[in-house]
């Protein structure tokens, strides 16, 4: 009993903090016998509702922030189940690029130009397997660009003017695909 009055009173003098007070009054009271429990309910509830009604509509923000970064990288992850067709036509887009640029710095040497010209010819015959399920007009467009590449390729061209000619028809299927469903 003394010994709690003592840690009551050294309490009180050096420490100011609610904290602290409260522990010295609940050492009191539980010195007289009473039961301290009651009087002090828990933290949350003595709250202002309406700093409780803030923490509510703060955590509801926080997952809503979580969700919509969860599902970016969700969306992400079902575009890149098949990653045919973007590879086939980025292939595809990265030789025309070797070609055009050879057409813009006039350096058409012959072999170069068969060469990308028949990557291309392989490339084009994946296009059905890469967009599978694609209308009968999608694939009608895939089999007119691989018959112009069938005839680039025969035609050989060896110089620049060969090349701008047999480039013209290809160029031109795979704009009337992309017009329609790129
Ligand atoms: C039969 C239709 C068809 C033909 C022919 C076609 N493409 Fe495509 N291409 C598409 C479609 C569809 C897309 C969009 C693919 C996607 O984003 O998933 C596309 C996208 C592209 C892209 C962008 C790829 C990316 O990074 O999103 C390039 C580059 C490209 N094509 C180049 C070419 C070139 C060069 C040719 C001709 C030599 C060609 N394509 C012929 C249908 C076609």
């Amino acid at each position: 009993m003394t010994v709690h009055l003592l840690r009551e009173i050294s309490c009180k003098t050096s420490c100011r903090s609610r904290r602290c007070h409260r522990k010295a009054d609940s050492l009191t009271n539980r010195a007289h016998g009473k039961d301290t429990r009651l009087r002090y309910p828990r933290r949350q509830s003595s709250l202002p509702p309406r700093i409780v009604d803030m923490r509510a509509a703060l955590l509801i923000l926080l997952g809503l922030v979580i969700g919509i970064l969860g599902t970016v990288p969700v969306m992400n992850t079902l575009s890149e189940r098949n990653p045919m067709p973007k590879a086939v036509m980025t292939t595809m887009g990265y030789h025309m690029h070797q070609l055009k640029g050879a057409l813009k710095s006039q350096r058409c040497e012959a072999a170069v130009s068969l060469d990308q010209l028949q990557h291309m010819q392989v490339i084009a015959s994946d296009i059905p397997a890469a967009f599978p399920g694609a209308p009968q007009p999608f694939v009608d467009d895939a089999n007119h660009l691989r018959s112009a590449l069938k005839a680039a390729v025969l035609a050989a061209p060896a110089d620049c003017p060969a090349l701008a000619t047999v480039l013209e028809p290809v160029g031109k299927a795979c704009q009337t695909c992309h017009q329609q469903y790129r």
